[in-house]
């Protein structure tokens, strides 16, 4: 099987490329990424040289590369990850958001079309449901659940899901869409809350934390999401969608509160900053559909992922602290107002 992934050089994805080649012997990856700030061609080092792989830097609106790509590759299958992914840049500009998310989206499945490619997999996210109240744990996001946006970051996934699934619907083009509740693991880009804060933490900076910490999330251990793409890819019924999450509800601030204790920080680190515009509550997944369609269960428990992502930043100094500098330092100044 060959198959092109979108934005492998980011943090699901690449972990994703990862999982699969050591799964597969005999599956051959193409990644197509842009290396926008968010993608670090250090995240594939270790299978750049890999005869099974190959690494083609491209945007995913450019349709004229994308469709040579295809045509040269002939790909069985796609797995979309390229995306602009950070809520705080998109409430900044909206713009890059729609163009890469949206309309990288609709060329990806042009192509598809055009070269009869037998499955396009859409990574989506639980935010496309908007949030839900923090009193009432009873409530979770099923499939069912109507798209209620929050941010241009979520409104950007909804209007790609909505179009994935106008492509199955006119063109029978087969498609997937997993909705994942909020990843966390190796290669994650240190400007989301659980990399900034270990980062942070290790430097003895102050861990910004927005609002009063009470936002809640989902959290899922990234082998656990790559688990299952891979399922859906192999068993998923296409035209469906596919929600993915852990049972793991947590509040921003108590997982902070967990990796100052990892690291024998103290708690005096933590800053509260102003909160975040339209700042979702609380995110949570009813997974019964992937359970019981395709068997799939998360296999990694918090308190392990945790201790094994801590462990990971400690032993891969060099590479999170080669993305600590320029542009990015200039941007965490502007989002969080503070220096350190
Ligand atoms: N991180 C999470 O917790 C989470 C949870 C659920 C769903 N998702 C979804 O999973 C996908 C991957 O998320 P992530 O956290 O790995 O993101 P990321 O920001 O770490 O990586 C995105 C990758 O896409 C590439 N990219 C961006 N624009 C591109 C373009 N125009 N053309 C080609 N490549 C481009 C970047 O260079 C980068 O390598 C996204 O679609 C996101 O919406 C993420």
């Amino acid at each position: 099987m060959k198959i092109i992934v979108t934005g492998g050089a980011g943090f699901i994805g690449g972990n994703f490329i990862h999982y699969m080649l050591n799964k597969y012997g005999d599956y051959k990856i193409v990644c197509l990424d842009k290396l926008t700030y968010a993608g670090n061609l250090s995240t594939l080092k270790d299978v750049l040289n890999d005869p099974r792989f190959a690494f083609v830097k491209a945007d995913i609106c450019d349709r004229k590369a994308v469709f040579e790509l295809f045509g040269k590759e002939r790909p069985d299958a796609v797995v979309n990850f390229a995306a602009e992914s950070h809520v705080d840049r998109s409430i900044t500009d909206p713009s890059l958001f729609l163009n890469t998310n949206i309309l990288g989206t609709a060329t990806l499945m042009d192509a598809c079309r055009n070269f009869g490619v037998a499955r396009f997999h859409q990574v989506s996210t639980d935010e496309v449901y908007g949030d839900l109240p923090t009193d009432r744990p009873d409530l979770m996001f099923t499939e069912k659940t109507p798209l209620s946006a929050s941010s241009p970051y979520s409104a950007s996934k909804a209007s790609a899901d909505l179009l994935v699934l106008a492509y199955y619907r006119t063109y029978g083009l087969p498609v997937t869409i997993s909705r994942c509740s909020n990843n966390y693991g190796p290669y994650h880009f240190p400007e989301k809350l659980i990399p900034l804060m270990i980062v942070n933490a290790l430097a003895d900076k102050s861990l910004p934390v927005y609002g009063t910490g009470e936002n809640i999330r989902d959290w899922l251990y990234v082998e656990d999401h790559c688990k299952a793409i891979d399922l859906i890819l192999h068993k998923g019924r296409t035209g469906e969608i596919y929600n993915v999450g852990g049972h793991n509800e947590m509040k921003n601030i108590d997982i902070v509160k967990i990796i100052l204790k990892k690291l024998g920080k103290p708690e005096s680190l933590i800053k509260f900053v102003a909160d975040r515009k339209g700042h979702d509550l609380r995110y949570a997944i009813d997974p019964t559909k992937i359970s019981s369609e395709l068997g799939w269960t998360p296999q990694t428990a918090f308190s392990e992922g945790i201790d094994k992502t801590v462990k990971w930043y400690l032993e891969n100094r060099e590479w999170w602290e080669e993305i600590i500098s320029g542009e990015y330092i200039e941007y965490y100044k502007k989002m969080y107002g503070v220096k350190s």
